[in-house]
């Protein structure tokens, strides 16, 4: 037997499969010896296969099995073997299925009998299948699902189903893997019963955010040779637990704002993100930071939009750090922060404030005078707060730029008061943002007055009339000057430029209002005494120091026909008579004398006319108008009186026109005792109207002497203070040419008569005395008669040289002469 066991082992363990087979035939072979053969063979062999040769174990001829008609006896259904009689041996009849025949019975036999005749005879064979590998191991399902938390801890086992091979013995199922081994281990567990407990062990927990899905692969295999497995599918499906916080995408924002911008503007988006799924993974945000200025002004929407919910200014605040949080529906949280940017807008204009400011300038300042200090402030950053400042041209000054921000206006030419006398200065100041913001200011600046500015005369000299015999203190003309500068500087005063007119001191003429430049009369004038004069009228303002100008002004005497007529010949005196003599044979237009007179006015006024009046015989005498020349205008007879008496008046061409008259006795004789005797009563007559007249003009004299007296009382005392000298003697420098009468020429060419008249004019000193008087006696008077004369002309003494001598200022000597 120990024989037979070693034999065995060395038969398992080290013959191959195929000649064990062949060995085991032999072998039990031999035990037919012993009554039984056994056939040992293995399962799934094909139809036909010898299992055994039976004649020759049973140790007979092949033609006794044919003979003996052998057949197989069995109970098994289907037959799995069949005997060849030919062959004599034990061949496969269908297949065999150890598993089907036996399932786990050991060891597996089929157990058929061998019938034979003639003789009988049974032989019991017994055929023992032997297993082969040709089952896998199998899973009653191909898959299998589970559902785990991922909160679920290490150690958690979960069954697995077990797999089944249907061979047995080390063919049967071995072993068990479980693929991947990443979070699950395989346990194994041997059951009282011999099967296996087969359990996966979580080895690392589960995390949904990494692997949602885990799918694993279970193997079985057996201990065939060759091996064979079985699998089945394992998916895990993770459940989520909500153990993951938001996590921001950031841990700092960048956003950036222009300043002003609208409330609801979204600046930025944050995100953070939850690993979870669902309503675990569901995030909300919100502001953390507390200081009041950042949570009102900043909020954060569900999407996770930064909204602007106040106002922002770049010049109270450049950024904002806002803190946020994150948190999700189990109260994890996390935290970021945004910092905002504000962009500066140019939205801050400059502010321009006066520092110091002069109201007025004096005309006379310097270049670079500083009239206003100013500063100018922007809030703005950038070029959004870089400010020009500028002014409105045409005005005598510029800004300077003292320093950052402060500014000076300064003048920069030269100012005049009487060019401009106020400057409104618009100082503009503008940023250089876009769009630029400007802000200006005006100010008014007074010239201040200097006196820089000489009164100016409206005209450059004057001329002005008046017409002589003006009352005292008539206002003759108005003289006007002006001075640009202002106020006192240009109140002009008007004073009298000390001269003098004649030695006589200007003063004493005229007077000038100082306030009016109105020019009076102090005096009356008379034109025959003075016809012009000029004197110099000073305009001085009230500046100080005064500034003046002069003015030359002329002032023309006008003639008034204030003069009657004087008559110079035939001279009128009081005791004698003058008579012209008329030869009885005197032709018709015999020249019996002239009139001469003159009249001191001038023009018109001192254009004489001559008429006859009075005439006892008017037929008898004719007067020249223009020349006074006495004619006869008819013969003369010897009826005619001796004694012929004329009265000629001389008018003067003026408005209204004076006149004098004179008398002129003509004496009609050829012999001068004739004359004579005619003439003496003549002269009685004039005695007795003399003395007539000299009464009249006595009493007249008294009583005019009374009332003058009385007013010269009057006056003198109240004049005697300012006006000591008031007789002020004139003497005339120009002699009064009175009135030449024309040239006589003798038309009618009969023996010419040569007169020559010698007078002499006085005059007095006082011109309101029209009344001429002779200064001379009598005697010189006279009339002379030359006979001897040529007939050519002669001048008998230069009436230039009269007129010129030096000595007779108070007389004019005038020689009138006849051809
Ligand atoms: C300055 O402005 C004032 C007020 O606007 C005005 O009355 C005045 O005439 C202006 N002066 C000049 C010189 O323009
Ligand atoms: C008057 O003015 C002129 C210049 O305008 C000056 O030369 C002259 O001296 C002045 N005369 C007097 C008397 O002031």
């Amino acid at each position: 037997i120990i024989i037979i066991i070693i034999i065995i082992i060395i038969i398992v363990y080290i013959i191959p499969l195929h000649r064990q087979v062949l060995f085991l035939i032999w072998f039990f072979s031999l035990a037919s010896v012993f009554g039984q053969i056994i056939y040992s063979v293995p399962e799934e062999m094909a139809k036909g296969s010898v299992v055994g040769n039976i004649a020759r174990d049973l140790g007979m001829d092949v033609k006794r099995l044919k003979s003996g008609k052998a057949r197989i006896f069995t109970s098994d259904t289907p037959e799995y073997l069949e005997l060849s009689r030919d062959r004599g041996v034990l061949l496969i009849k269908e297949r065999i299925d150890r598993e089907t025949l036996c399932r786990q019975t050991t060891p597996c036999a089929l157990h058929l009998q061998i019938i034979l005749e003639n003789p009988m005879e049974l032989f019991r064979i017994t055929i023992e299948i032997t297993d082969v590998n040709d089952n896998r191991p199998t899973f009653k399902n191909v898959e299998k699902r589970f559902e785990i938390s991922e909160s679920a801890v290490s150690g958690s086992k979960f069954v697995l189903e077990r797999a089944v091979d249907a061979d047995i013995g080390i063919n049967g199922l071995k072993n068990y893997s479980l693929k991947p081994t990443d979070n699950f281990v395989l346990k194994i567990e041997n059951q009282a019963d011999g099967n296996k407990k087969v359990e996966m062990v979580l080895r690392k927990p589960l995390d949904r955010e990494k692997a949602e899905q885990i799918s694993l692969l279970l193997t079985a295999v057996d201990g065939g040779e060759p091996q064979m497995s079985g699998t089945v599918k394992i998916f895990v499906t993770v459940l989520d637990v909500n153990d993951n916080a938001p996590v921001f995408s950031q841990p700092v924002y960048k956003a950036a704002i222009a300043e002003n911008s609208k409330m609801g503007t979204t600046l930025a988006t944050v995100s953070a993100a939850d690993a979870d799924k669902g309503t675990n993974g569901d995030v909300f945000y919100s502001v953390s930071t507390t200081i009041d200025n950042v949570s009102d002004t900043f909020a954060i929407n569900e999407k996770g939009e930064v909204i602007l919910t106040g106002q922002v200014d770049y010049e109270k605040a450049k950024y904002y750090q806002v803190d946020i949080e994150a948190r999700d529906s189990g109260g994890l949280s996390d935290s970021s922060k945004i910092i905002v940017d504000i962009i500066d807008i140019n939205d801050n204009t400059p502010v321009i404030s006066i520092l110091s400011k002069s109201d007025s300038v004096p005309e006379s300042s310097h270049l670079s005078t500083v009239i206003v200090m100013f500063s100018v402030l922007d809030p703005d950053s950038g070029s959004n707060g870089k400010v020009n400042c500028r002014i409105n041209p045409n005005v005598p000054f510029v800004i300077t730029a003292s320093s950052n921000d402060f500014y000076s206006l300064i003048t920069d030419s030269d100012l005049d008061r009487e060019r401009s006398s106020e400057y409104n200065i618009t100082v503009t100041c503008s940023d250089e943002g876009v769009p630029s913001l400007s802000s200006s200011v005006t100010l008014t600046l007074k010239i201040s007055d200097v006196n820089d500015n000489a009164p100016v005369f409206e005209r450059s000299s004057y001329e002005a009339y008046i017409v002589e015999n003006n009352t005292p203190g008539l206002s003759i003309f108005t003289v006007k000057a002006t001075d640009a500068d202002w106020n006192q500087n240009a109140r002009v005063s008007y004073i009298l430029e000390d001269s003098s007119i004649n030695g006589v001191p200007v003063s004493s003429y005229l007077s000038v209002s100082a306030d009016s430049g109105v020019i009076h009369a102090v005096r009356s004038f008379d034109y025959e005494q003075l016809k012009d004069f000029q004197f110099l009228v000073k305009a001085q303002d009230g500046g100080s120091p005064p500034l003046s100008s002069n003015v030359t002004v002329k002032i023309l005497i006008q003639d008034q026909n204030d003069n009657p007529p004087q008559v110079l010949y035939p001279v009128q005196t009081g005791g004698s008579v003058v008579a012209e003599m008329v030869p009885r044979s005197a032709d018709v237009g015999y020249l019996v004398t002239k009139v001469v007179a003159v009249d001191v006015d001038s023009g018109q006024n001192a254009w004489l006319s001559y008429k006859l009046q009075k005439a006892t015989d008017r037929a008898l005498f004719e007067v020249g108008l223009q020349n006074g020349e006495i004619r006869t205008i008819r013969q003369v007879t010897d009826k005619d009186s001796v004694k012929q008496r004329l009265t000629v008046i001389v008018e003067d061409n003026g408005q209204p026109s004076r006149s004098a008259t004179v008398i002129v006795n003509v004496a009609v004789a050829d012999s001068f005792p004739e004359v004579l005797s005619e003439f003496t009563d003549l002269i009685h007559d004039k005695e007795y109207s003399d003395n007539l007249t000299f009464y009249l003009v006595l009493a007249l004299a008294v009583v005019s002497f009374l009332f003058i007296t009385c007013v010269v009382v009057i006056i003198s005392v109240k004049i005697y203070r300012w006006r000591q000298q008031s007789r002020i003697l004139y003497q005339s420098n120009l002699p009064v040419i009175p009135y030449y009468p024309p040239r006589y020429s003798d038309t009618l060419g009969t023996g010419t008569l040569q007169h020559v008249y010698n007078y002499e004019v006085c005059r007095t000193t006082d011109s309101r005395k029209s009344d001429c008087k002779f200064g001379r006696a009598g005697s010189q008077n006279v009339l002379i008669m030359d006979p001897s004369s040529t007939g050519t002309m002669q001048r008998i003494q230069s009436e230039k040289s009269i007129l010129d001598e030096p000595d007779s200022p108070l007389e004019v000597r005038l020689q009138h002469y006849f051809l």
